[in-house]
Formats: C-alpha cells, structure tokens, sequence
C-alpha cells in the first residue's frame, strides 16, 4: 500500500491529510518554457504529434511544482482528427473544424484510425518512464457529446448552441456520432493505459448546456457507455470524470457512472457534494482558476475552505477548470506550497 502512488492511493478511497494536487492544464501558455517550446512546432496538432516535444510539455510543470500527477499533454480534438476531420488552432483563438452542420456531412469522416495517434501512444510511454516513481500519469480523452460538440460546431463557445440545436433536428444523426466517438474513445483510453497511464479522465467540459429532458441521452447515456467499455477492460485502472456544469444532475450521475472520481467544477459547495452525492466519494476540484490569477489573501482564504471541506475524505486537489493562459507562476508556486504545508 505505501509503494502506491498518491494519487492513486486516494482514487482507491484512501483519505489523505495532505491531499494529493495537479491542476488541469498544468501544461500550458502560463509557462515561458511552454511558450519556448511550443515556438519549435508550426501547428499545435504537429506539437501534440511530435514525442519529444509532447512529453516535454507534459513533464515541465511536473519539474517545476512537483505535481502528484501529470497529464498527457495532447487534445481532446485528436480524436476527430483520426476520423478525418480537417482541424487547425489559431494562435489564442482556439480550435477550427470543418463543421459538420448536417448529417449528410459525416459522410466526410472515417472509421477511427487508432494509428494515427501512435506518436501520443510513444509521449505516454517516454513520460511514463521519465517520471518519479510518486508521480501518476493521467491520461485523457473528451467524453462523447463535448468532443461532438466541437465537431458540429466547428469550434467551441455560445453553450454549444449549434450542437444543442442539431440534437432536436436530427436526434438519430447525432446519436450515431456519439456511438461512433464512444467507440473510438474507449480504444484510445485503451491504448493510453496499455502504454502506460495509471488513470484516465474524461473531460465533459460541456455538461451543463441541455435542459433536464435531454441531459441523460446527450450526456449521462454516452459517459456511461464509455466508462463500463474501459472499466470492462481495465478494471483495476481508476477513471475520473469531469462534469463541468452538471450540477444538480451531478448525483444521479455519480451513482450511474462507476467512475472511481468525480472532478467539481468551481461553482459547487463542497459540503453540498459530501451530503447529498457522498462522503465516501473521491472528489477532485476545486478551486477557481480566477483566484489563482489574483493570488494574495484572495487566494489563501479559497485554498483553506477547500482544504477545510474536504479534510477527512479522499480528496484531490485542482481547480475547477484549467488554468488560465495569465496566471502568474508565483501564484501556482504559492498555491502548491499552501496545500502541502497542511496549514488548514
Ligand atoms: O495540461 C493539460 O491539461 C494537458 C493538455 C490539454 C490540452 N487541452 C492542451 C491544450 C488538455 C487536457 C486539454 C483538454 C481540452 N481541449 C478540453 C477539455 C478541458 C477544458 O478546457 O474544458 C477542451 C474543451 C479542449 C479543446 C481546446 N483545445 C480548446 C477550447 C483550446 C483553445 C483554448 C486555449 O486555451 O487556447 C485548445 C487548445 C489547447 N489545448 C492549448 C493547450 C495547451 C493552447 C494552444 C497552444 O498552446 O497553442
């Protein structure tokens, strides 16, 4: 039990009296090594692609702050760009996709080409072999509707509207296309753990977009499809699920899902989640991104009531979204060292 990694430890239930921390989007613009490494790719598919430089992204953040986790660096829009769909990210402005605004569009994807996506396959496994023997790596992958999301839409942004409005014109279309990613992404979070993570998310970072008619179809129905393919055939390896926005559906979730975790977006009471989801349930989350730009006593005073909250039950530390491209790195430094003094 004691050679188990932290974070591991507690997504087996195991409480903590420091928890164990890594932040979503660790890896990113906030770091000037980032940026200076990020200038060595042309486009940011080709950065994700290239092993050296990915598995240098992902273990930067780990040398600086000595993270309990590291996450694979790589996107979750990699997945449709192994169905054939022409992708590119503008420099700050995010990611483009040829749209598929109408079912007759799908015509323009393929089946899942896993090979694709080798040179992630080879990051996992060159940080796995890189990393102390403390730190987990995490791997990841978009839950079904965010990833379709992006994918009818051909970028993010306006509550996913035109997604929304695409699964009342054409429910059966986009049931299709959420089977299709459900398939995909259960053998790419294969292949990860094959080649070496020790845990998987799934980022659901557009949760809390349907009205409550449609959030199981759209959003439960295919997360849990997803989870049990991966938890059939890993059984042993934790799965964290990242909601954002699900709020009131977040406890009928948790008992759905089988997921081992469950990451809190900033917007929720952790004692809210303890009473009414589980104090026995592994929580992730989940501090404001914002308050990290700000640091100072504003800072302090979210990372004790965190720390307070949750004191006792298996807890990881992180935000409640990823971090943001400003944020001062003295303030994650600060941040890091408030929650492993155990102060709280
Ligand atoms: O450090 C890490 O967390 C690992 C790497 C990671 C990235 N994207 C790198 C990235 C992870 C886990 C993601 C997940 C991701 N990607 C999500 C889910 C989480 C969330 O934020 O809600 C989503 C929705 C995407 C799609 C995506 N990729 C968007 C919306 C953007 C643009 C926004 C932005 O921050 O620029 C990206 C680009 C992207 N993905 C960057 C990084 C570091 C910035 C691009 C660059 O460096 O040029």
């Amino acid at each position: 039990m004691s050679q188990e990694k932290p974070l591991v430890a507690v997504l087996r239930g195991e409480a903590k009296v420091i928890p164990p921390i890594w932040l979503m989007r660790q890896a990113g613009r906030y770091l000037p090594e980032y940026r200076e490494l990020r200038g060595k790719a042309t486009s940011f598919l080709d950065f994700c692609y290239t092993p050296e430089l990915a598995a240098e992204a992902t273990l930067q953040p780990i040398r600086r702050f000595d993270f309990d986790a590291a996450i694979l660096f790589s996107d979750i829009l990699v997945v449709p760009d192994a169905m054939g769909q022409k992708i590119s990210f503008e420099e700050g402005g995010g990611p483009k996709l040829e749209a598929l605004a109408e079912p007759g569009d799908f015509t323009r994807l393929h089946d899942f080409d896993v090979e694709r996506l080798a040179p992630v396959f080879e990051t996992v496994a060159r940080v796995e072999a890189a990393l102390p023997r403390r730190t987990a790596l995490i791997g990841f992958c978009g839950a079904p509707w965010t990833v379709a999301s992006y994918m009818i839409a051909g970028h993010g942004g306006g509550e996913q509207a035109k997604g929304r409005l695409f699964a009342y014109r054409y429910p059966e279309a986009l049931e299709q296309l959420l089977d299709r990613l459900v398939e995909a992404s259960a053998v790419y979070l294969q292949r990860q753990i094959e080649a070496g993570a020790d845990a998987v998310q799934l980022f659901e970072s557009w949760a809390g977009v349907f009205p409550p008619s449609e959030f199981n179809r759209w959003v439960a129905a295919p997360l849990e499809k997803l989870v049990s393919i991966v938890k059939t055939k890993h059984p042993s390896v934790p799965v964290i699920v990242f909601p954002r926005g699900a709020g009131t559906h977040l406890p009928d979730l948790v008992s759905r899902l089988g997921a081992d975790a469950f990451g809190l977006d900033t917007t929720l009471d952790p004692a809210w989640a303890l009473r009414d989801i589980g104090d026995k349930t592994v929580f992730q989350g989940n501090l404001d991104p914002l308050a990290v730009i700000a640091g100072g006593t504003a800072l302090d005073k979210e990372i004790e009531r965190i720390l307070r909250a949750f004191r006792g039950h298996p807890h990881i530390f992180n935000l409640g979204h990823g971090v943001a491209p400003e944020t001062p790195v003295e303030h994650v430094e600060r941040l890091v060292a408030r929650v492993r003094s155990g102060m709280a």
